[in-house]
């Protein structure tokens, strides 16, 4: 049940082997995608194959298949079990080159793997509760559009926050709330809704723009600005969103509370405008 894609095979997880000399090992020379699958229905699945060329575009790889191509090694990973919901993770790497150096090699075929694996649905505690998050420098490079596995930093600062008993970090830069460390940041200040402008210092998020077409849809305030570490702290409410956690609220952020140290209002609601909407998107099951 835990079958694999990599380069062409289906093959069982503890099969599937990538060699020393791959440029996605040694260099992170490679972007990703997760997805999610609901009831067997991958969703949003044209916006992340977009992003995925995005990303492949921006560092100068050839996406090595066609759309339909992906779509049908993504349908037949998460069809081994449509009852339950999946997140689907698939990686392009430069490929496998014999001498180790930093410039591109030439006509090197892409390692193409793709996996998936049950849907961590947040826990109903995070629901009641929120959690907490701390504000970190955001020390990351200036490329956070692109969607690349080199997530060293990333791995750092979410690993800062776990050990100071948060579960993201907001990270900041030049003054102003990025992202979390694995998610989008939003903030609700006096009833509206605000999340930073898609920039360099951001990944675009496909769960940040489905809020933020759910906002638009049910006539809710939103805006794209940018948010000072201030206006942060100050907020009434925060959320962090990703694929895989959708939309978290955030109660605590260095240990102090925001709003009144429980998810707000206006979270409720886009949680609703969300789960609704999976369901609309999934179709009768
Ligand atoms: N991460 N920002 C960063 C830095 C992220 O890594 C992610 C998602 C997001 C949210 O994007 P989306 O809504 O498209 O999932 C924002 C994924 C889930 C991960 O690395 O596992």
């Amino acid at each position: 049940m835990d079958l694999v894609y990599l380069n062409g095979d289906y093959m069982p997880l503890h099969e599937a082997r990538i060699p020393v000399m791959d440029r996605g090992f040694l260099f992170g020379d490679a972007v990703y995608e997760v997805i999610p699958a609901y009831h067997g229905r991958l969703f949003r699945l044209h916006e992340h194959l977009q992003r995925l060329d995005n990303s492949l575009q921006a560092i100068g790889l050839q996406n090595p298949l066609s759309y339909d191509a992906w779509q049908e090694i993504l349908q037949r990973l998460v069809a081994q079990q449509p009852e339950i919901d999946q997140s689907v993770y698939l990686q392009v790497t430069r490929g496998i080159y014999a001498k180790r150096d930093h410039s591109f090699p030439e006509q090197v075929e892409a390692t193409v793997l793709a996996m998936c694996s049950p849907f961590g649905q947040p826990g109903s505690s995070i629901n009641d509760l929120g959690i907490a998050a701390i504000t970190l420098d955001d020390i990351r490079w200036d490329y956070c559009n692109i969607k690349t596995t080199a997530l060293l930093a990333n791995v750092l600062l979410r690993q800062q926050a776990v050990e100071s008993g948060a579960v993201e970090a907001i990270l900041i830069r030049h003054g102003n709330a990025t992202e979390g460390a694995a998610s989008n940041l939003f903030i609700v200040q006096d009833g509206k809704i605000i999340t930073p402008p898609k920039s360099h210092s951001i990944l675009p998020g496909i769960t940040r723009d489905v809020v933020l077409e759910l906002a638009e849809q049910s006539g809710l305030t939103y805006s794209e600005a940018d948010i000072s570490q201030q206006q942060l702290e100050s907020a009434n409410e925060i959320w962090l969103t990703s694929s895989t956690r959708e939309i978290m609220p955030v109660t605590q952020l260095n240990d102090h509370p925001i709003g009144d140290g429980k998810p707000g209002p206006i979270w409720q609601k886009m949680y609703s405008l969300y789960q609704e909407f999976k369901i609309i998107m999934r179709g009768p099951s």
